[in-house]
């Protein structure tokens, strides 16, 4: 018995990470996070994006890509993604509380 008792220690990180499935939205907001801070939440001047609707996230991505709104930085980071690109990172960034 101890034996199995020791496996499931060693699986519990597995499982746990098994929990969270890696999603495309997942993988494409990773670059996000790099300067709006670990889960959205800025340490620092660039705002927080954790806590955001997804209607409002999609609206001003696409407004910086297509330049409708000033931006310093957004710009050019939101020229790299598609329609279909921007609404599965501002579906997972609704997941950031
Ligand atoms: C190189 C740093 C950087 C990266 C990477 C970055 N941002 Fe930004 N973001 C900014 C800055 C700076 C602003 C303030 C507007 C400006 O001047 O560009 C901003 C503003 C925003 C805003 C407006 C927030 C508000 O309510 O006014 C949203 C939404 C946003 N970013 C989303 C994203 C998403 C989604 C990604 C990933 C695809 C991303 N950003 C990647 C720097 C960055």
């Amino acid at each position: 018995m101890k034996i199995f008792a020791f496996i499931s220690i060693l699986l519990l990180p597995v499982i746990t990470q098994a929990e969270m499935p890696i999603t495309r939205g997942s993988m494409l907001a990773l670059s996000c996070t790099g300067c709006h801070g670990t889960n959205g939440k800025s340490p620092g001047a660039i705002p927080t994006i954790a806590g955001k609707s997804a209607g409002y996230l999609i609206t001003i991505m696409k407004d910086f890509r297509d330049n409708r709104i000033f931006s310093t930085v957004m710009g050019r980071q939101a020229k790299g993604y598609t329609d279909e690109e921007i609404t599965l990172i501002a579906e997972y960034l609704t997941t950031y509380k």
